[in-house]
């Protein structure tokens, strides 16, 4: 046992005496030390070690139509436009569509599919529930309102 005791005594002297020498070689410096330094040194160092730059997802984006106008010739288109605002976040503001919303185009299609469209959302029959909020109130009238305004805008 005290052979055992005298030999992890030695040992641990050893790594100390050897680490000490180790300390002893490592240079020391007064410099002060620069945060703003530092951090460049390694932005150029992880600059250096990934030179593969993630490439960019391209995402397709939907044509932007301007400058359209929509003869509002009617009391029901008059509403539609009015009714359409609410729309516009998720359907652009020429029907165009978003992708970052997931939400079709419907500008320049036919009043009545887009009428059955909604009209069957509201019932439930076709569930979107990220609209529901949006059409939840709307009556048939301005339902009917709505995509007559929508179809007037251009397909393209
Ligand atoms: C919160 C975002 C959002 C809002 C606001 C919104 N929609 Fe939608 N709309 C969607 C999404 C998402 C879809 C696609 C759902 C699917 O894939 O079934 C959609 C689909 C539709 C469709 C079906 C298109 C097709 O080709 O079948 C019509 C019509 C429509 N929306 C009309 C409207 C009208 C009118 C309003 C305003 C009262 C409106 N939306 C407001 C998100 C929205």
């Amino acid at each position: 046992m005290t052979r055992l005791i005298v030999f992890a005594i030695s040992v641990i002297s050893l790594i100390g005496i050897l680490s000490l020498r180790k300390f002893k070689e490592e240079t020391v410096s007064n410099k002060k030390f620069s945060y703003v330094k530092e951090e460049k040194d390694w932005k150029k160092f992880k600059a250096a070690i990934t030179p593969v730059k993630e490439e960019k997802k391209v995402v397709a984006k939907a044509p932007k139509a301007t400058g359209v106008v929509v003869v509002l010739d009617t009391e029901e288109l008059k509403n539609g436009k009015k009714l359409y605002a609410k729309c516009i976040v998720c359907h652009g503001k020429y029907g165009e569509g978003k992708t970052a919303q997931k939400a079709p185009k419907i500008g320049g299609q036919y009043a009545w599919y887009l009428e059955e469209q909604v009209v069957n959302m509201q019932k439930g029959v076709r569930v979107n529930k990220a609209m529901m909020p949006y059409i939840k109130k709307l009556s048939s009238q301005d339902i009917s309102d709505i995509s007559a305004y929508v179809a007037k805008l251009p397909w393209k």
